[in-house]
């Protein structure tokens, strides 16, 4: 798979802007439920079996069943917001060395695979009892895919806070080997257990009037465990959270940065409290509020990092506009020498100096040639004999220096700004006297 990507047009960029943090939060959601969904179902699968335990089998079989979805919602939450994803953050970082279409093609093809795994696990139970190694062997291929592409995703938007890293970093993957890489990616994965938790809550519990007979020490069961679930790995987001704060490259920090980020560390304290709650009364109608705070703190996470990002690309900006104005200055220079309209100015009489003269002359001693502060006053008021040789040098005291001072093959432009700046700096050191 390839596409070209289409040079930006301002107000595209804004849009572009959008689109990724909204379509960003229908990826990341769903595809953390369905990573959620499909690790805990396999882990109650086994334990379901191996201690001949029929809630924990119902509950394997309930999780894929209720919070996987049909292929239409794939193509929605997934096929979609990848593709759209890649093509705005094409639009973004146009004409950059990120290798956004390399790295989305690797995201799209491992959560391609992952998803067909896990619907593959999912199809597995209705030939559970006969083939249970095969069953297994699904939802431990999906998981471990499903891990390959959320480290594929997160790699890939924390590297787009590092741009001084995208000429260097040439692998397949964007592996910054960064710390903060790895933390983040934790950060995901349980960010992912807290999504499904308040998920299931929300699914079993809430949604359309809940899931038929999830009732008594089932429901009950439910409850507590994806109740605990979501209050131990919110808990760990407010950690990782103030990790991801400390942990940010500078040129990408600033005030929305760090306000959003507290923002979202209050929302993870209402989640926990919610939570808390729920298990404690028995109250599992909280559900309704908790699964919605979860989608609002990603949106915040999301947010922030659009912040960062913006920030980084703010700052690696300028720095191409600076390496540009120098460039641009050089050519203008090298442009203005050929027409040989090149003005001569002190600035380029002191470069001259500082790279020709100054190996033989000072002005207060005589090294090679004489102290400038010696033979200057001839030339006081007269600036075209100084120019006329120092563009061609001739024999002034053959006794004191025999040969003379060579031709330094200098352009009538830079003699004259070598004039100039002694001129200038002669004055200077008389007056100084
Ligand atoms: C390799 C050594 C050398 C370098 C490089 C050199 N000079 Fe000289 N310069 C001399 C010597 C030797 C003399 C004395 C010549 C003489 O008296 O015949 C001299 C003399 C001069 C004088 C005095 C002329 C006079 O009328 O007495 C000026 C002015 C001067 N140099 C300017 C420059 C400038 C400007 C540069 C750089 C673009 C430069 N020189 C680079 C060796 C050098």
């Amino acid at each position: 798979m390839g596409f070209d990507i289409a040079p930006p047009r301002a107000e595209h960029l804004l849009l572009a802007k959008y689109i990724i943090i909204v379509l960003s939060l229908l990826f990341v959601s769903y595809i953390s439920i369905l990573f959620g969904a499909t690790i805990l179902s396999l882990g109650f699968s086994f334990r379901g079996k191996s201690e001949n335990n029929e809630t924990f089998t119902r509950f394997s079989r309930d999780l894929v069943d209720t919070l996987m979805g049909s292929w239409g919602v794939v193509t929605a939450l997934v096929i979609l917001p990848v593709l759209t994803i890649a093509i705005s953050f094409g639009q973004v970082l146009y004409g950059t060395d990120m290798k956004v279409a390399q790295y989305f093609t690797i995201i799209f093809v491992l959560t391609m695979l992952a998803v067909v795994f896990a619907y593959a696990f999912k199809k597995s139970f209705a030939s559970r009892d006969e083939n249970f190694n095969m069953h297994l062997a699904l939802g431990g291929i999906a998981v471990l895919l499903f891990h390959a592409a959320i480290f594929a995703f997160v790699s890939t938007m924390t590297f787009a806070l590092y741009p001084e890293n995208w000429k260097i970093i040439t692998s397949a993957l964007p592996l910054t080997y960064e710390w903060s890489m790895f933390a983040r990616f934790a950060h995901f994965m349980t960010l992912s257990l807290a999504i499904t938790g308040g998920a299931i809550l929300f699914f079993f519990f809430n949604w359309d009037g809940g899931k038929e007979n999830v009732d008594g020490a089932y429901g009950d069961y439910v409850q507590k465990f994806s109740g605990g679930l979501t209050l131990g790995m919110t808990v760990l987001q407010t950690l990782f959270m103030v990790w991801f704060l400390a942990t940010l490259p500078q040129p990408a920090k600033s005030y929305d940065v760090y306000i959003t980020g507290i923002l979202a560390m209050g929302v993870l304290w209402l989640i926990c409290y919610f939570a808390f709650s729920l298990l404690h009364d028995s109250k599992v109608s909280l559900g309704k509020i908790i699964f919605p705070l979860l989608m609002v703190f990603c949106l915040f996470v999301l947010v922030d990092e659009h912040f960062a990002r913006e920030n980084s690309l703010a700052y690696q900006n300028y720095k191409l506009t600076k390496m540009s104005d120098k460039f641009l200055a050089e050519v203008e220079q090298l442009r203005a020498e050929r027409s040989g309209s090149a003005t001569p100015s002190l600035a380029v009489g002191e470069e001259i100096f500082t790279a020709k003269c100054s190996i033989c002359h000072q002005f207060d001693v005589r090294i090679v040639g004489p102290a400038y502060n010696d033979v200057m006053s001839k030339y006081e008021n007269d600036l075209e004999a100084l120019k006329t040789f120092i563009l061609n040098p001739q024999p002034v005291n053959p006794n004191d220096y025999p040969g003379g001072m060579p031709n330094q093959g200098l352009k009538p432009y830079e003699a004259e700004s070598a004039a100039m700046y002694l001129m200038e700096e002669y004055q200077k050191q008389q007056n100084a006297q």
